[in-house]
């Protein structure tokens, strides 16, 4: 229990009143400007799930590139346990930073070198965080298999990607991200290029790490379904700014907002679509 007056614990991951603009064209296009993020906050607890949930353009990734340090904000914070990131830091300080936050991306097929066994990324993560030396890398990298489903580890270990369908790359690509074991885990469209039928089994895997390691998750998504089946509150971006916030249940179920509406009744549309045909 808190006490009265006693200081609030910093969430895991807070953004303050971010601002980002990005400038395109030149010399031969007119210039334009396109204002990414405008005042964008929010906090994200430890062992919870927060979506961002928006259409095409609305900022998504540029908020999640923006905490993964590799875009710089016009103004805002964004504070890790309650200290500003985005501070020049001392050599080495980025390595730790990687440690704590860690991303998977959309595009399963992308993500993974062709040339390498699967065990190489994960290999190379354990080594380079000082996560596992070269007597215990095999056996951890079979645990971190195991954790994300792929079993027998044994008889994945030692495949290469095209051995394996978009679900399981996902999972390599997860337990990529778990070896420097991170408390935070920006999940951009993870399931978007997969079937249908698949998507379900790595938001469960998701939801299984958020629960039983207290992984903290931001999920970027389209699709209202998805954030609503793993996250615990939803945040709605259109344009550069929140529209609204608010658990999942009540985005979903009584959304204030006119674009929160808009893009729940284009999932009701899509999934009558769907299922009519
Ligand atoms: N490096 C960049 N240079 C110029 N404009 C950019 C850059 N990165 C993003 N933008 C613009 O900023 C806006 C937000 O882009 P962002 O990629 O964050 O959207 P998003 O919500 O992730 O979209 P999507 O759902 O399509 O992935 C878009 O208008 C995009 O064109
Ligand atoms: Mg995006």
């Amino acid at each position: 229990m808190t006490l009265p007056g006693a200081p609030m614990p910093s969430p895991l991951l807070e953004l303050r009143e971010i601002h980002k603009t990005f400038r395109s064209g030149g010399l031969f296009a007119p210039a334009r400007t396109v204002v990414a993020a405008e005042g964008v906050s929010f906090r994200l607890e430890r062992g919870t799930a927060l979506a961002l949930v928006g259409g095409s353009g609305s900022g998504k990734s540029t908020l999640a590139r923006l905490i993964l340090r590799l875009e710089r904000a016009d103004r805002g914070q964004v504070l890790l346990d309650g200290e500003d990131v985005l501070v020049r830091e001392p050599r080495g300080a980025s390595l730790r930073y990687r440690s704590r936050v860690q991303m998977v991306f959309q595009d399963p097929f992308a993500s993974l070198n062709p040339v390498h066994r699967i065990a190489h990324p994960i290999e190379r993560a354990l080594l380079r965080h000082g996560r596992a030396g070269r007597s215990d890398l095999r056996p951890r990298v079979l645990e971190l298999l195991r954790t994300v489903g792929l079993e027998p580890a044994e008889e994945f270990v030692d495949r290469h990607p095209h051995a394996l369908s978009g679900g399981q790359r996902q999972r390599v690509a997860i337990a990529r991200a778990l070896a420097v074991g991170p408390d935070l885990l920006i999940a951009d469209e993870p399931t978007s290029m997969l079937d249908i039928s698949i998507r379900m089994s790595i938001l469960n895997l998701l939801a299984e790490l958020k629960r039983e390691r207290g992984l903290a998750i931001l999920l970027i998504t389209h699709d209202l379904a998805s954030a609503r089946y793993l996250a615990d509150r939803i945040l709605v971006l259109n344009q550069g700014r929140v529209v609204e916030e608010g658990t999942s249940e009540t985005i979903i179920e009584s959304p204030r907002h006119p674009y929160t509406r808009a893009l729940l009744a284009s999932i009701a549309q899509f999934d009558g679509a769907t299922m009519g045909s």
